[in-house]
């Protein structure tokens, strides 16, 4: 892990950034998260078992007029009679330093990091939130196109201190609904709930089995005196927004409307591996054949995995990782040859229960359930045998399962 950065440092960076006042400055953090198993299952209705991880966004705000100086214009209307408050944000992390009105509808811009906090300006400014001059500062540890989820961090972070600051009392649930809305509306992504969910409730020592359909949630027991997880980054980046995530989302929609007629199901999730061998017929395409299985399979892995998690049955768990980096690779097609690569590696280790793609895939992160002892060996051997293979420079980082939004109190 890398030295978590002091609160000090961060008001330094905040003051280097806006310039000293006598205004309170507000601290936020909220974490990224990995997903142990349960992947693409959240917006089919289904389980999945994510935690927090010991990598996060901070966010220090201040209300006051943001630096002039820097502004872009992009949603601002000449000659406007509205009255003119201004949100500033800079990131520590990335280049663009962005100040915009609030006053004008707040638009989307490329790819633009500020994209994630602004949707979810926009779902406050939705629900009237008297938004007042602001300014941001954001300072990030979990590496971003990564699927670790650093814009659901960002997202939470922002609407958990807009709520904070404007008292509207909504809960950790809400704070992750409106910022998937955020997700879902703004950044044009149709994510499920799993990222957001994850960030906005997570627990230190806990995974959560998280029903995405009622949006119940148990919060397992996840610590071992033996056992850790360890998170190999392929550096591959993955860009969510490219369509490959919606053309999915597409296709399980596509498999339900054919197999509603004669399961009664209102979503994948709701159909049983054997329901769907006896229905199998109803989905000639192949392509949609392997979605509808992956899906099905992989929520009812969720349902075994977890049940193996609250009996310590580890080993049986790693064998369901694996099943589950199978399937994400050979039925829905979302793994990449720097992941795979880094999961066959992986596996061959002494020590390693099991290994697989997290999040989204299309490059990224795999996610490891292994003995402690086996960490320094698996980041020994595998560096310079996944570099020769694939040419790219991977990074690890062991963690725990840790907690989810707070303000943090100085
Ligand atoms: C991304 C999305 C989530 C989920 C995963 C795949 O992280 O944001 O909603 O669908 O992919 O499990």
């Amino acid at each position: 892990m890398t030295e978590a950065i002091t609160n000090d440092k961060l008001i330094e960076q905040f003051n280097a950034a806006f310039g000293q006042s006598n205004e309170v400055l507000h601290h936020f953090y909220a974490p990224g998260r990995v997903n142990l198993i349960g992947e693409y299952t959240d917006f089919n209705g289904g389980l999945v078992l994510p935690c927090g991880i010991e990598r996060g966004i901070h966010l220090l705000v201040r209300f006051g007029a943001g630096d002039s100086g820097n502004k872009q214009r992009g949603n601002q209307q000449a000659g406007s009679r509205k009255s003119q408050s201004h949100a500033a944000f800079v990131s520590a992390n990335l280049p663009e330093r962005v100040t915009v009105n609030l006053a004008e509808p707040l638009v989307r811009t490329g790819n633009q990091w500020t994209n994630y906090p602004l949707g979810v300006f926009q779902e406050f400014i939705n629900v009237e939130c008297p938004l007042q001059d602001m300014q941001l500062y954001y300072y990030g540890d979990v590496p971003d196109g990564a699927g670790l989820s650093s814009s659901a961090a960002i997202e939470v972070v922002t609407a958990c201190a807009l709520n904070t600051l404007y008292s509207m009392n909504l809960s950790t649930i809400e704070l992750a609904l409106l910022s998937q809305r955020a997700e879902n509306n703004f950044i044009g992504v149709q994510c499920g709930i799993m990222d957001q969910f994850a960030v906005a409730n997570a627990m230190a020592d806990r995974a959560m089995a998280l029903n995405c359909n009622t949006l119940d949630c148990e919060q397992v027991p996840l610590k071992s005196a033996d056992y850790r997880i360890l998170i190999s980054n392929t550096g591959q980046r993955r860009e969510l927004t490219g369509g490959a995530y919606n053309e999915r989302v597409r296709e399980c929609n596509q498999a339900l409307e054919l197999l509603k007629p004669a399961t009664g199901a209102s979503q994948l999730a709701d159909i049983t591996p054997q329901v769907l061998h006896d229905n199998i017929d109803l989905l000639p395409d192949p392509l949609i054949r392997k979605r509808a299985t992956h899906v099905i399979e992989e929520h009812n892995r969720v349902i075994l995995a977890t049940d193996m998690l609250k009996n310590n049955d580890l080993t049986g768990f790693g064998r369901l990782m694996v099943d589950s980096h199978q399937s994400l690779k050979d039925n829905f097609n979302v793994s990449s040859t720097p992941l795979d690569t880094m999961v066959e590696l992986t596996l061959q280790v002494q020590g390693v229960l099991g290994s697989r793609m997290t999040g989204a895939g299309f490059g990224g992160c795999t996610v490891t359930l292994l003995h402690k002892d086996a960490i320094d060996e698996l980041i020994e051997t595998i560096t310079p045998a996944y570099t020769n293979a694939i040419n790219l420079a991977p990074e690890f980082y062991s963690t725990r399962a840790a907690a989810g939004v707070r303000e943090i109190i100085a």
